[in-house]
């Protein structure tokens, strides 16, 4: 299964895919967790992402394509990936189309989380991630059972540099702008789904799951 995960920042995709890659056993590709791991170890792309990750802006194309280039055509990628934060652009859209094609494969289905922007402020100020694991967490939706300590590894949960308010704002801005325009390139192709991303986590996967004919 070859599967999109589009929504606006804070909509649940990492929160879906962590569950659905594990369910599905194909590998979870998130660009945001890629440029955020270069971050952390200061390399060059890492440098260049964290100017524009760091306004709420979106790291240009040329940047972001090149990278999922290279994860796709890892092994682990024969099966079936599931890509969560890309494509984000209409012209990173028609790339990956391109690449795909050459590979004789195609996107199964782009899944939208719809999540209305006032639900989204609430759900990033409250977001804490583990630096260790990745696991996700909200302060009152999704708390770590010991409080600020992951539950996966012990390690403390940390909020994430770009969920400062001002700048959730911002990618918000660049969500409406730039990404929202997915949706109709999807739904032209026949390949959207669309799922209610304010009900429970639990609930969101299984119609998902049921949506994509699994379960
Ligand atoms: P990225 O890391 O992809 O960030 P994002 O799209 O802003 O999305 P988030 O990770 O903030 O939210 P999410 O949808 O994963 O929600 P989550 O599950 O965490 O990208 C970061 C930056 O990198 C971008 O701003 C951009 O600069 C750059 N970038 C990345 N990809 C790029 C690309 N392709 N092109 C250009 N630039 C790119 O959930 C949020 C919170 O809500 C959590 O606290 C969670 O516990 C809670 N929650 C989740 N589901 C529910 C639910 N159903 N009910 C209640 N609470 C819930
Ligand atoms: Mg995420
Ligand atoms: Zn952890």
């Amino acid at each position: 299964m070859r599967l999109i995960l589009l929504g606006a920042p804070g909509a649940g995709k990492g929160t879906q895919a962590v569950i659905l890659a594990e369910k599905l056993k194909i590998p979870h590709i998130s660009t945001g967790d890629i440029f955020r791991a270069n971050i952390k170890e200061g390399t060059e792309l890492g440098k260049k992402a964290k100017e524009f990750i760091d306004r709420g802006a979106l790291v240009p194309d040329d940047i972001t394509v090149g990278i999922v280039k290279d994860r796709l055509s890892k092994p682990d990628c024969k099966n079936g990936f599931l890509l969560d934060g890309f494509p984000r652009t209409i012209p990173q859209a028609e790339y990956l189309d391109d690449v795909l094609c050459k590979m004789n494969m195609s996107v199964d289905y782009a899944i939208n989380i719809d999540v209305p922007d006032d639900v989204i402020i609430k759900r990033l100020s409250g977001r804490r991630v583990c630096p260790a694991c990745g696991i996700t967490y909200h302060i009152v939706n999704n708390p770590p059972q010991q409080g600020d300590v992951c539950d996966g590894c012990v390690t403390g949960v940390v909020q994430r540099d770009d969920d400062k308010e001002e700048t959730i704002q911002k990618r918000l801005i660049a969500y409406h702008e730039q990404t929202e325009p997915l949706i109709d390139y999807y739904k032209n192709k026949g390949k959207l789904i669309v799922v209610d991303g304010t009900k429970e986590i639990e609930e969101i996967t299984s119609e998902i799951l049921k949506a994509i004919g699994v379960v």
